[in-house]
């Protein structure tokens, strides 16, 4: 059975954290001697300068300095970098099969598994992001990574993740998510069998809360639900050498160490890991008629510079909330958005002949037409309009997530040439027919 685990409440929130009491200096950040002869380090999350409001930084007290390690080297992983660069944008709609988790006679470990699907941008340009998949079934024995490119988004469809950072545990299971951000270091074990999910990774300013706008104080992601871990240390020689990797420039370099890295025995500061359970989420619609657009189910937002843009925003579709609406087609009508879509499914049944199925995945480019399938848009038009203006509550159905992007993704040759590969695809909304009849008027909804 896991042990329980405890964890600290609120967004971005300035938190301290000990394993031993006195570990955190209570005056200063780097005292001349640090109590149990710890040494201070400072984890700086942003560029010194940048605004108060995302100027996030955290001191660790902790056992043995980070910049005890040998020298980097690179490493090669196949399917994991910059592979997206070497395509470029493509109109199509692109539909993938989940994909396989690893078989028994396999042990593949988090960071060898992942696979990176599409991106856009330049991690050394300070803007872009990617997607990447990974599908592991062992722990990441004596080995831990930092990413020194973006914030890293964790979003599992199968099997429960322990990861552990510098700062503390979070676990993390479907529904849930969790960020670990820029140079935090982590290692990935598995609770209870193989694990299956997609890596947001944001190259340029690190997820906000969105702003609320007219909606007012409330609603939305409450910042009490995001929760970050408290401090946990060992004191733990590796013979063998332990394996510290990072990620920079969309490679991959490894370094050993003599000494487990989660060494921190206290700490104090507001650039922190967190998590978030997905169903916390307090969804706002429409009362009256017609859909609002996807971004009011935004649940974080890694906004670009100029105002209203995003590099990332995940917007999730809650699995229990009510549809409501007049004289309104329920399904999503057609569009055509400025807006890049990668949808997944996260929690549900899971199939591997299915897209629409947990752990599938597909994307539409911007401006590219799409909807719903033909069929449901037909059921809702043969409905009275007593039966059509039903409220109707949805539950316990699967959990749809969508990261939402000003930039167009380029998908990585490896992804496009996958045997996950939906190659009709396109074909799901494309059987609409024609109900134009230019002698018969529908009179709309309160019209004279
Ligand atoms: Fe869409």
């Amino acid at each position: 059975m896991s042990e329980s685990l405890s964890y600290l409440s609120g967004f971005a929130a300035a938190h301290s954290s000990e394993v031993l009491e006195g570990a955190v200096p209570r005056r200063q950040n780097s005292p001349r001697r640090v109590a149990y002869g710890l040494h201070a380090e400072q984890l700086n999350g942003a560029s010194f300068t940048v605004p108060r409001a995302q100027n996030h930084r955290t001191w660790l007290y902790r056992i043995r300095p980070s910049v005890v390690h040998g020298e980097f080297l690179p490493v090669e992983h196949g399917e994991f970098g910059l592979g997206y660069r070497e395509t470029q944008p493509d109109p199509n709609l692109l539909g993938f099969r989940p994909r396989p988790l690893p078989g028994q006679g396999t042990g593949i470990d988090f960071v060898s598994s992942l696979s990176t699907i599409a991106g856009a941008g330049d991690p050394s340009a300070g803007a872009g992001l990617a997607v990447h998949g990974y599908a592991c079934n062992v722990d990441m024995d004596d080995a831990a990574i930092y990413n020194a490119d973006g914030d890293w988004m964790l979003i599992p469809d199968t099997g429960t993740l322990r990861i552990t950072t510098e700062l503390g545990v979070l676990r993390v299971s479907p529904g849930q998510i969790a960020v670990v951000q820029r140079g935090m270091v982590m290692s990935v074990a598995l609770e209870g069998g193989p694990v299956r999910g997609l890596v947001l990774e944001v190259y340029g300013r690190h997820f906000e809360l969105p702003e609320r706008g007219v909606i007012g104080a409330n609603g939305l992601a409450d910042s009490r639900h995001f929760e970050s871990p408290v401090a946990a240390y060992e004191d733990r020689e590796v013979p063998g050498g332990f394996r510290l990797l990072a990620k920079m420039g969309g490679r991959l370099f490894e370094a050993k160490r003599s000494h487990s890295p989660f060494d921190v025995v206290g700490w104090h500061g507001d650039y922190l890991p967190y998590r978030y359970d997905l169903s916390k989420f307090n969804a706002m619609g429409t009362v009256t008629w017609d859909h609002p657009d996807p971004s009011i189910f935004t649940v974080l937002t890694a906004p670009l510079d100029h105002p209203g843009e995003n590099l990332a925003d995940l917007v999730v579709f809650p699995t229990t909330r009510w549809d409501v609406a007049e004289d309104t087609l329920r399904p999503p009508f057609y569009h055509r958005n400025r807006a890049t879509e990668f949808n997944t499914i996260i929690t549900g049944p899971t199939s591997e002949d299915r897209v629409f199925s947990r752990g599938g995945y597909f994307y539409t480019p911007p401006f590219s037409a799409h909807g719903v399938a033909s069929e449901a848009v037909d059921h809702y038009l043969r409905m009275s309009d007593e039966e059509a203006n039903q409220p109707r509550r949805v539950h316990g159905s699967s959990m749809w997530i969508q990261v939402e992007s000003t930039l167009p993704l380029s998908f990585s040759p490896a992804a496009l040439a996958s045997t996950t590969r939906d190659p009709k695809f396109r074909e799901f909304a494309s059987g609409a027919r024609s109900y134009f009849e230019p002698t018969r008027r529908v009179v709309e909804f309160g019209e004279d």
